[in-house]
């Protein structure tokens, strides 16, 4: 074998490593690991959908289980979504408007165009914005969305919309919930592929502490290209 064939190419040996496992693949293709960049994968911009709030309720803060005046909660299961915005050099993005809106727990939209037979929910505020912090945290209480039959692309699997506002970036994209069976139909997600998949699915994380019991909290991440 000549000394070129001995050779490895730096691809073939990140594939033996990859291959013999993290834990028992040879120095040399460690070396290597260490230096090849993590793949960088920004959040994938999904369409803005068509119940985008014409009219929004003047209550827009970041519980949207509650409206002011009302005894009741919104019908559902609670969710937390909570999660971190950064940049793709890994930078927090504070000061960035992070919106959300959704279908209540029927499917249904407070919108004039969705033609769902589903019943609104009075109680459910259905848009809700809030601000990042200097870790570029954000935070919304809210109510698992129910899947719904969209105009023209059929049964949409439960999802949140999102748009961020930054200072250099517009996102608008939509985080969708982990182990739904409606995720392998829908017709957006299906655009979507590897990396960029994982990355708008959120996943399940251990419950905030003194929240409510039987509530479920998500953790989901947004990277911006810029910020
Ligand atoms: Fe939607």
């Amino acid at each position: 074998m000549s000394r070129e064939d001995k050779r490895l190419s730096r691809r073939e040996m990140l594939g033996m490593a990859a291959g013999a496992g993290a834990l028992t693949f040879c120095g040399d293709a460690a070396s290597l690991l260490a230096q090849a960049p993590a793949t960088p994968v920004f959040t994938p911009s999904i369409i803005l959908g068509p119940f985008y709030p014409q009219i929004k309720l003047s209550e827009q803060d970041a519980d949207l289980t509650s409206l002011a005046g009302r005894q009741q909660r919104a019908e559902g299961k609670v969710v937390y979504l909570k999660g971190r915005i950064t940049n793709l050099k890994g930078e927090p993005v504070s000061g960035a408007k992070v919106s959300i809106w959704q279908a209540n727990t029927h499917g249904k939209y407070r919108h004039n165009s969705d033609m769902n037979t589903a019943p609104l929910d009075p109680n459910f505020q259905g848009f809700g914005m809030q601000t990042t912090d200097a870790e570029g945290r954000y935070r919304f209480k809210t109510i698992k969305p129910g899947p719904y039959p969209a105009p023209v692309v059929g049964m949409r699997a439960p999802h949140v919309h999102f748009e961020v506002e930054a200072k250099h970036d517009r996102l608008i994209t939509q985080m969708f919930f982990p182990n739904e069976p409606l995720n392998d139909q829908d017709h957006f997600l299906q655009f979507v592929k590897g990396l960029y998949r994982e990355a708008v699915i959120a996943k399940p994380v251990p419950p905030i502490v003194g929240i409510e019991p039987e509530a479920l909290t998500f953790a989901w991440d947004i990277v911006l290209i810029s910020g």
